[in-house]
């Protein structure tokens, strides 16, 4: 099938063959037209765009239109999407009732999972995985209240009023204000801010067959509606393997930082494989060469750190970590590189963003991939429930031993 696989699912019907493939390495789940990603090259498309002209060029609302609909809006599309997802913004007053609820402590991607779960339990009106109009209105809701749930959730956190959306702002700029404003004093949205969001937002917007899309294909295989699929991804992606990873990575920085900023002993500990040390932020599994993400948000971080001049210690420690690992042969050899965890944590440091909040934004990124990907699975006729096989390795059959002679 194509250049790189074979479709052994004629093969396994008429052999009953099952493949075991651990963490799916070599498993191709579906064939898919919305993302293009080639490791070695560091190559990566959204729908045959290249992600460095889509950063260039588009803001994060155009690129989730190209996502979901496969297309770039023209003019009047792009506004009656951005109308459509204005008029969606607000949530149902009842669900602050939720906040008052969860404990103040609570760590931001358990209340965003569970808010938006929660969505299926207001818009009962749009639960029909199989209606067209339903689907439409449901992913208006979710790309409009995602911010909303989610700047409602650091303000529960911070104890502080939970700030309305504001319409006449754009929709990263909105999501600054519902974040940090507050009711006795304005914010006032910085454009670089702006336009560092929007950048990481599309760089984060799709990375094909990755765990939390998995989950939203697999959930939403059984018919389950976009909400409760959504949740589900919400959840795959709070692991520090996956989404969390951004989070690891500042925490690190810190800890680097405050152990006076010995950059070389960290470098050191990595290399050495007794401790399990790795440098968070440094290599990943599919991008050998360079990780695209990364180089755009980069010059982004580089930007805003001139610009900001912050006296924090952990943008120095990022810096000199930076210069030390790329001149080293160990991380020279095995081709590890600064990845997208890396700079954006850094970014999102800089924007004054807490490290709790890093995977919640994370997720308002992925969101329209999710969704493409739910709508691809849903529109295609030959999808079927996911259901995997597995290789029993426990008891053969056993007698049955009553309770009282056990
Ligand atoms: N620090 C030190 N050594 C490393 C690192 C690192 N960050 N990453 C890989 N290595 C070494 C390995 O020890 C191994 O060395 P060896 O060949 O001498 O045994 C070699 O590089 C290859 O590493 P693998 O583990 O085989 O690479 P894999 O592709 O399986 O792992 C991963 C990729 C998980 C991203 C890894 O590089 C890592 O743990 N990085 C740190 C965590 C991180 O930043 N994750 C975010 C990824 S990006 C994202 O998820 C959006």
């Amino acid at each position: 099938e194509g250049e790189r696989g074979i479709d052994i699912s004629q093969l396994r019907a008429k052999t009953k063959l099952i493949t075991l493939d651990d963490g799916f390495v070599n498993t191709g789940s579906t064939k898919s037209a919305i993302t293009f990603l080639d490791g070695e090259k560091g190559i990566l498309r959204y729908r045959g765009y290249p992600i460095e002209e889509l950063a260039k060029h588009c803001d994060f609302v155009e690129t989730a239109f190209l996502l979901i609909y496969g297309e770039l809006p023209n003019a009047s599309q792009a506004e009656i999407f951005r109308a459509g997802i204005r008029d969606h913004t607000m949530i149902h007053e009842d669900m602050r009732s939720f906040y008052n609820g969860f404990p103040r402590d609570a760590h931001p991607m358990a209340i965003l999972s569970s808010v938006v779960g929660a969505l299926a339990t207001f818009y009962q009106d749009s639960l029909n995985p199989n209606d067209p109009d339903q689907v439409e209105i449901s992913l208006y809701r979710l790309l409009a209240k995602l911010p909303t749930i989610a700047a409602y959730s650091y303000k529960k956190s911070m104890g502080q009023p939970f700030m309305y959306p504001n319409n006449d702002l754009s929709y990263c700029e909105n999501f600054l204000h519902m974040m940090f404003a507050t009711p006795a004093r304005d914010y006032v949205v910085d454009p670089d801010f702006v336009e560092a969001l929007n950048l990481l937002f599309i760089v984060h917007a799709d990375h094909e067959q990755n765990c939390s899309t998995s989950t939203v294909r697999m959930v939403g295989s059984s018919n389950a509606n976009l909400f409760a699929s959504i949740s589900a991804g919400i959840g795959a992606l709070w692991g520090p393997l996956h989404g969390g990873a951004n989070e690891a990575c500042v925490n690190m920085l810190e800890t680097i930082a405050k152990d006076g900023g010995n950059v070389q002993k960290y470098v050191d500990m990595a290399k050495d494989k007794e401790n399990g040390f790795r440098l968070m932020g440094f290599g990943h599994r599919v991008y050998k060469n360079f990780d695209p993400r990364a180089k755009i948000i980069r010059a982004s971080c580089d930007k805003l750190l001139a610009k900001l001049q912050l006296d924090d210690p952990l943008f120095e420690v990022a810096q000199k970590l930076e210069e030390v690992a790329l001149q080293d042969e160990y991380f020279i050899e095995r081709k590890l590189y600064p990845n997208v965890d890396f700079y954006s944590g850094v970014i999102y440091r800089a924007l004054g963003i807490p490290i709790q909040m890093f995977t919640v934004l994370f997720a308002i990124g992925r969101l329209p991939g999710w969704i493409a990907h739910w709508e691809e699975m849903h529109n295609n006729p030959s999808t079927r429930i996911n259901r995997p096989r597995q290789i029993y390795t426990g008891a053969t059959e056993r007698a049955f031993v009553p309770l009282e002679e056990r």
